[in-house]
């Protein structure tokens, strides 16, 4: 029956863990996937979350199924945390949201809601580059996937005029997919006044922006500015549809908790859309996983662990900051590595944009052990003072030939 199934190539992302595990070496080093590791390379369970976890199970809590759009509280919490307790919709109660399986799963229920209900258009742009996820969810959701200009090659940062120039050819009300913070994978952010410029474009082409925010606080340390894209655009009367993930920020990826919403023009509007995304979501898997959501929404709900989690936010965001510095420094004062890092520094997030050749990063997996994603991009959650050395000088030999 199954015959003529030709065999897929790996995911370009996931597919490098796998790499990663089937290598014996010992100094072998993941830097593909985005997970965070403690400066000892091991996986990171906040303290908020265990905390958390301590209150849930003294409180004995059954196992029923939650309500097709998750948990009331943490959805509520969830949306408070990006959009602020003074936005103006928030208050207004007109902000449709629901849990998701983490980001992925509320860009997949975004890109099947606009598919299904958005008026205007069925063509999404994405920045080139994007995360490697994108093009296949939204492709699937039944979107047309276009790109616009994000990155340029030669200065390592952000192709504002390509950017600006793409958004205003594209047709009126198209949908445009928006990096909130940290950009996956290039680590390049537009700053405040260019996200002023990007909403004023939007505007102007009617444009539907579709935010993905799967990095909140991990870009500055600060959940509050990191929220400053979402929040600029809906205090400029912009209607929005945004993805959430607590993969990284909550350390919960394997909890898959993540949200979905939509900015309404009010609870009216508001209601008719959750009973739409009710029936998105049904058939594909009835409603999601309890455990994930109960943790966020008590830290979320509890003032000390609020306090506590944002502290560890802030902590992994420093951490992976020094290894930028750490890097850096390594790559050009000790290694005298040829060609420019400066953009090891001055990118922001969990992943630096090396520059890199595939066959460079070929190469390092083959000879290094060092794993990354093909385009260059390695997770700098991955390294640490026990690693790091010996990642520089492993770079340095592949830059060398
Ligand atoms: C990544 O880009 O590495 C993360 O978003 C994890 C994933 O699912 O790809």
């Amino acid at each position: 029956t199954w015959s003529a199934v030709p065999a897929g190539p790996p995911d370009p992302i996931l597919g490098v863990t796998e790499a990663f595990k089937a290598d014996k070496d010992s100094r072998k080093i993941n830097l593909g996937v985005g997970a965070y590791r403690d400066e000892h390379g091991k996986p990171y369970v906040l303290t908020s979350v265990k905390k958390a976890e301590q209150i849930l199970t003294a409180s004995n809590p059954d196992k029923e199924y939650l309500p097709i759009t998750g948990l009331p509280e943490f959805t509520k919490a969830a949306a408070k945390l990006a959009y602020g307790s003074e936005s103006v919709p928030l208050q207004e109660g007109s902000i449709a949201v629901t849990q998701s399986i983490s980001g992925t799963g509320a860009l997949r229920i975004g890109g099947a809601f606009l598919a299904r209900h958005y008026p205007h258009s069925k063509v999404i742009y994405l920045p080139v580059p994007s995360w490697g996820n994108h093009t296949p969810i939204f492709r699937d959701s039944g979107l047309e996937v276009r790109g616009y200009r994000y990155f340029d090659k030669k200065t390592v940062g952000l192709d504002f005029e390509g950017l600006k120039a793409d958004l205003k050819a594209a047709p009126e009300q198209s949908i445009v997919l928006l990096h909130a913070c940290a950009h996956n994978p290039t680590g390049v952010d537009p700053t405040p006044e260019q996200w002023a410029q990007i909403s004023d474009i939007v505007k102007e082409k009617k444009l539907f922006p579709f935010f993905d925010m799967a990095y909140q606080g991990f870009a500055s340390g600060s959940t509050t500015r990191d929220a400053f894209a979402v929040r600029h655009f809906v205090s400029q009367g912009h209607q929005v549809a945004l993805a959430q993930s607590f993969a990284k920020n909550m350390g919960l990826y394997g909890e898959r908790v993540g949200a979905f919403s939509l900015t309404t023009s009010d609870a009216a509007e508001r209601a008719r859309v959750d009973s739409q995304l009710k029936i998105v979501i049904r058939p594909m898997y009835s409603n999601p996983p309890l455990h994930g959501a109960r943790i966020a929404s008590t830290i979320l709900g509890n003032q000390e662990l609020y306090a506590e989690w944002e502290g560890e936010v802030k902590a992994m965001a420093d951490r992976i900051i020094g290894m930028r510095e750490k890097l850096y420094n390594t790559l050009t004062s000790d290694l005298k590595t040829p060609g420019e890092w400066g953009h090891i520094k001055s990118q922001i997030g969990m992943f630096s944009f090396t520059g890199l050749s595939p066959p460079q990063t070929k190469a390092l997996a083959e000879k290094a052990h060092v794993y990354m994603t093909a385009d260059g991009r390695i997770s700098m959650a991955g390294l640490n003072s026990g690693n790091i050395e010996y990642f520089a000088q492993s770079v340095d030999a592949a830059v060398r030939g």
